[in-house]
């Protein structure tokens, strides 16, 4: 290999003034800190990325031997992985080569229908124009954005809200302003205050986002009397709302609460859900059903995204749904997150000191626990990890900067007995750290 000039002058500085041979100079450290920077060249948007405080962390915590309430992902134990088999090996005889073709963008045309009589069956009525299928809800997250947002405009979401959401709404520039969450649902007094407060200093607020079915990170379910009035508010600030469902099948208690789309009568709400939850989120199959005019600039920014999805995933989920495997799957694994959901609850109340408070969610995978006010759960990360369990703190999930005191907890990884280790080691931790406090 040669080196240029300035290339050589640097070797001699990074060798301290030795200098080096060729090899060494050519070695992957060195040479990385020869490479020209290409920070310049990106664009602004890129520039601002960083990865998800929930990345960063996963690194730090995913160690052998942590329990882990950290990750924000359904357990395999859940996935179907026989029927999987089954179906794969049928897809392949009998479709050949033509299951691994392209496919529409907007998704094979029998799945869009089975889907579209899937949502029916949950109340959301839609004709063909108004669906499109994604890669996972994050895609249609993804895509919302770039046809919605317009540099420097607002978009409403909840304190706190789904990071890969407000990552997504980041990516395109979008000025987040965050509406307080309570236990029944959205603050509608804030909604209305932030709203007017956006819009006072000329800016377009261009959709509020929300996830009002066992929400990921707090575990809070709107009630019904508060989705009927957001969907009053949204009609009186004549705002755009993005309802994100994927974990309202995983209700425990009652009868899921109706979905705001299912409630809307005006074509206000634009909704995602996803088979990830319920199924296995390796088959990357979402949708979204929405306005015909937002759904048809989807499909075209899904274009140039990646032209269209997996024709062997989407194969996957159309039998499933044929099957009836899906409702076989959700009257399978509501139990399962019920029991350790339980376990978890109670492990809490037996073991945490007082002033700790937490959520009891009626579905989904998070419980969301809020330390007392001036505790800090990214401090309290380093003597937990050393007792050896592993949460995410809840700062991250606010886009307005509070929320140190709060962290996200998983019951969907472990099992019960090791719930119930975890969060004995959890309030040691927080015990440690709040001697004084508490
Ligand atoms: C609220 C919410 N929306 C969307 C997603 C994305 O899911 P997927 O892309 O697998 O459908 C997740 C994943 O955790 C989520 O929690």
């Amino acid at each position: 290999m040669s080196l240029t000039g300035i290339e050589l002058a640097l070797a001699i500085v990074l060798g301290q003034g030795r200098r080096l041979s060729l090899g060494e100079a050519a070695s992957p450290g060195l040479y990385c800190a020869l490479m020209p920077s290409h920070e310049s060249r990106l664009s602004a948007a890129a520039r601002e990325m960083r990865f998800s405080a929930i990345r960063r962390m996963s690194a730090l915590i995913e160690r052998p031997g942590i329990i882990s309430f950290a990750p924000g992902q359904p357990s395999p134990e859940t996935f179907p992985v026989e029927a999987f088999r089954q179906i794969l090996a049928e897809v392949v005889e009998k479709e050949s080569a033509g299951a691994f073709q392209y496919i529409l963008t907007r998704g094979l045309g029998s799945l869009l229908a089975a889907v579209a009589e899937y949502a029916a069956a949950k109340g959301i009525r839609s004709k063909p124009p108004e669906v499109i299928l994604t890669e996972g809800s994050q895609q249609g997250l993804d895509l919302v954005s770039r046809v919605l947002v317009d540099p420097g405009d607002v978009v409403l979401v909840e304190l706190p809200s789904y990071i890969g959401a407000t990552s997504a709404f980041r990516a395109s520039r979008a000025r987040m302003a965050g509406v307080r969450l309570d236990e029944e649902g959205l603050d509608l007094d804030d909604l209305r205050r932030r709203h007017r407060a956006e819009t006072a200093e000329g800016r377009k607020v261009k959709f509020l986002y929300v996830v009002p079915s066992f929400q990921n990170p707090s575990g809070i379910s709107h009630s019904v009397a508060r989705r009927r009035a957001l969907l009053e508010a949204a009609r009186e600030l004549d705002l755009l709302v993005v309802e994100d469902d994927p974990y309202g099948d995983l209700y425990f208690e009652e009868d899921p609460r109706p979905t705001l789309k299912s409630m809307d009568e005006e074509g206000r709400v634009l909704y995602l859900s996803s088979f990830s939850k319920i199924l296995a989120p390796g088959l990357r199959t979402a949708f979204v059903i929405g306005p015909e005019e937002i759904v048809a600039k989807i499909e075209i920014a899904k274009q140039s995204a990646n032209l269209c999805g997996s024709g062997v995933d989407q194969r996957v989920i159309l039998a499933c749904l044929k099957r009836g495997l899906i409702e076989e799957q959700k009257a399978r694994i509501r139990p399962y997150y019920r029991g350790k959901r339980d376990a978890m609850l109670a492990a809490l109340e037996a073991d945490m000191p007082r002033g700790v408070r937490w959520t009891r969610p009626a579905g989904g995978l998070f419980v969301w626990v809020s330390l007392p006010e001036g505790m800090d759960a990214e401090k309290l990360i380093e003597p937990a990890v050393a007792e050896g369990v592993a949460y995410i703190p809840g700062g991250p999930f606010f886009v307005d900067g509070t929320g140190a005191n709060t962290m996200r907890l998983t019951f969907a990884k472990e099992d019960i007995p090791t719930i119930q280790e975890g969060v004995r080691r959890l309030a040691r931790a927080v015990k440690s750290q709040s001697s004084e406090r508490l």
